[in-house]
């Protein structure tokens, strides 16, 4: 038997050569489990940064990954199961909206979901805003929940692809974080062990977003479509516009009203666009509708209807959750004060920052420094003006829902973060910058 050698993948793979299957495969079961240590790893992480790695290698190192772990099997439930992944961004509540709209028009959406980190929120935090909703269900239970309302999502649990877990960390202190074939094998591996049969990718792009370069993240989603369709799942991607936060709120109560919000046909318009769009992808990927337009017609209908909130309240009594924050929003966390941030000049809103619009909120205690802060679920920004809207001084820019945070701090960052100029030429950034297939 011939017995491969980590030194010599690395040393291919640092002359530009091409792995073949059974290499990635030794590789990342070695590392897994152990026998490959971390500075090889760092080395050949290092050669991938800079050579690169063709379309079959990333797709074969995807499979590696998500088979290195538990692999979620969701074939108890009828249907073609389609997930969604946002690449990150700031206010983005569109999971909370698009899963009981999607499920409203037949598409079963089996999600597990994670708690933020850092600037960006997680959904499983917005919902345990709602009192009562919990996410900890049985596998069984959460199937069963799926094949009954097309709806349910649960928290992450097991040992999903481990080799990820470990590769990311190392990532994390070697510089090689960015990585097209590296991030792109990394959000798909954990995609595809949580089981979906095909997946829609929301890229965003912008300020607020990982990928703050629109031909970054355009390469970026081509890498990801390409993996999933090497490894059998159906996969496309928007590439949308985070150089502004999505929507008018951040914050997680105040995000779970504006979802309410939105599924009632009252909802901002960008994060209105933003689910018709992807929420049409998924149906059709899910075999519920013959085109793009027929799935979006039903979709808005259905958030004209009831029909897209009245599944919402079926989700959120199914796990625990008081259904009647839908009416009465006021039974969400509410903060102790609301401060006004108004305008020092007039002019038109030219920028608002997503970033700092993000570590603002999480200032307020709206998101976690570290995975193990606690955050505070009522506090969070209300933006009264986007960017192109014009402002007059003295008028409120934004409130601020707070308890007890160092409010002249966040001000700061809140004022530095938001552009007035005065030639009045800004107009609100295109929402979709482009669909990849
Ligand atoms: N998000 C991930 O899950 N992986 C990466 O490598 C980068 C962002
Ligand atoms: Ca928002």
């Amino acid at each position: 038997m011939i017995t491969m050698r980590m030194y010599d993948l690395i040393e291919k793979k640092r002359n530009g050569e091409a792995l073949l299957p059974d290499e990635i495969h030794f590789f990342i079961d070695g590392y897994t489990n152990g026998d490959i240590p971390d500075y090889q790893v760092s080395a050949f992480l290092m050669a991938i940064y800079f050579q690169g790695m063709t379309e079959a290698e990333r797709a074969e190192l995807t499979a590696a990954m998500a088979a290195s772990g538990d692999q979620i099997d969701l074939s108890p439930i009828s249907g073609i199961k389609v997930d969604k992944h946002s690449t990150g961004g700031v206010g983005d509540t569109t999971t909370l909206i698009l899963a009981p709209l999607v499920a409203s028009a037949g598409v079963p959406v089996a999600k597990m979901s994670g708690r933020g980190l850092g600037h960006t929120g997680g959904t499983i935090d917005k919902l345990e805003a709602i009192p009562g909703f919990h996410v900890e269900l049985t596998n069984d239970e959460f199937m069963n929940l799926v094949n009954k309302n097309k709806v349910s999502v649960v928290g992450q649990t097991g040992n999903l692809t481990p080799a990820d877990k470990k590769l990311y960390s190392l990532r994390d202190v070697t510089a090689t974080v960015n990585s097209i074939p590296l991030i792109a094998s990394s959000i798909m591996s954990k995609k595809i062990a949580s089981g979906a049969d095909a997946i829609v990718l929301d890229v965003k792009t912008g300020a607020g977003a990982f990928m703050k370069d629109y031909q970054d993240a355009k390469e970026l989603a081509e890498a990801m479509v390409s993996i999933g369709n090497h490894v059998g799942r159906k996969t496309m991607a928007v590439i949308s516009d985070m150089s502004q936060p999505l929507g008018r709120v951040v914050g997680n109560a105040l995000e779970v009203k504006e979802a309410i919000d939105t599924l009632r046909g009252n909802g901002p318009s960008d994060l209105t666009e933003l689910c018709l769009e992807l929420g049409s992808h998924m149906t059709v990927l899910a075999g519920m509708a013959n085109s793009a337009d027929e799935a979006r017609k039903q979709l808005s209908e259905n958030l004209n209807n009831g029909k897209a909130l009245d599944r919402f309240k079926t989700f959120l009594s199914s796990q625990g959750g008081d259904s009647q924050v839908v009416d009465n929003p006021d039974l969400l966390p509410q903060a102790a004060q609301q401060i006004e941030l108004t305008a020092k000049k007039s002019g038109t809103v030219s920028g608002i920052i997503a970033d700092d619009v993000g570590t603002a909120a999480m200032m307020l205690g709206a998101g976690r420094a570290t995975k193990e802060s606690a955050i505070d679920l009522s506090v969070g920004i209300v933006l009264h003006k986007k960017i192109g809207d014009p402002v007059k001084e003295g008028e409120p820019l934004l409130t601020i829902h707070t308890n007890d945070s160092p409010i002249d701090a966040v001000k700061e960052k809140l004022y530095a973060s938001i552009k007035v100029s005065d030639n009045g030429d800004d107009v609100a950034p295109s929402l979709i910058h482009d669909t990849i297939t």
